[in-house]
């Protein structure tokens, strides 16, 4: 069954019912551009003032495009570079309220006024980032980031990483 019900966010439990609608998507998934893409268009579907919600996955030292939903995006970031290349390369979470203060911020969408960049890391190796943005400053706040970050720990759970090569 495809999750089609639009969830309230004031629910208490919207994250956790957000991760059982991707382990349905993503369980029996075999493939992992599929999951990725299903992944992205789950959280695009579910979560209220974003604007852009996908992967950069590592290729070869650089953050290449993966499955996303929004507008149009740079194809490929630094390590380093952006929040994106920043939280891949500090291998944490970053949460930046208001992205005019983040210095390096890469501007895909002008719509982007807050956004969230979780690593994915796989057996202590770096796959990629999700990286969600949304319209409205300050979106992510404590509760969103604990969800996102256990959304991308279900996702590093379930999908065959090692089989993610393009
Ligand atoms: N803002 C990101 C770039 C990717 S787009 O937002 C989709 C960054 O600074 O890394």
């Amino acid at each position: 069954m495809y999750p089609t019900e639009k969830l309230d966010a004031t629910r208490p439990d919207f994250y956790a019912v957000i991760e059982q609608e991707l382990v349905h998507l993503v369980g029996f998934e075999t493939e992992w551009l599929a999951a990725l893409s299903n992944a992205a268009a789950l959280l695009r579907h579910q979560l209220d003032d974003i604007n852009w919600a996908g992967f950069y996955l590592l290729k070869n030292g650089l953050l290449v495009l993966g499955p996303f939903q929004g507008k149009p995006a740079c194809s490929a970031i630094v390590l380093g570079h952006g929040v994106c290349g920043a939280a891949a390369l500090r291998q944490e979470t970053i949460v930046v309220p208001d992205v005019h203060a983040f210095p390096g911020h890469i501007a895909c969408d002008d719509a982007s006024q807050s956004e969230i960049v979780v690593p994915i890391i796989y057996w202590g190796e770096l796959k990629g980032v999700l990286d969600i943005d949304s319209p409205k400053k300050n979106r992510f706040l404590p509760r969103d980031k604990a969800g996102i970050e256990a959304f991308v720990a279900v996702l590093t759970r379930l999908l065959p990483w090692e089989r993610v090569v393009f």
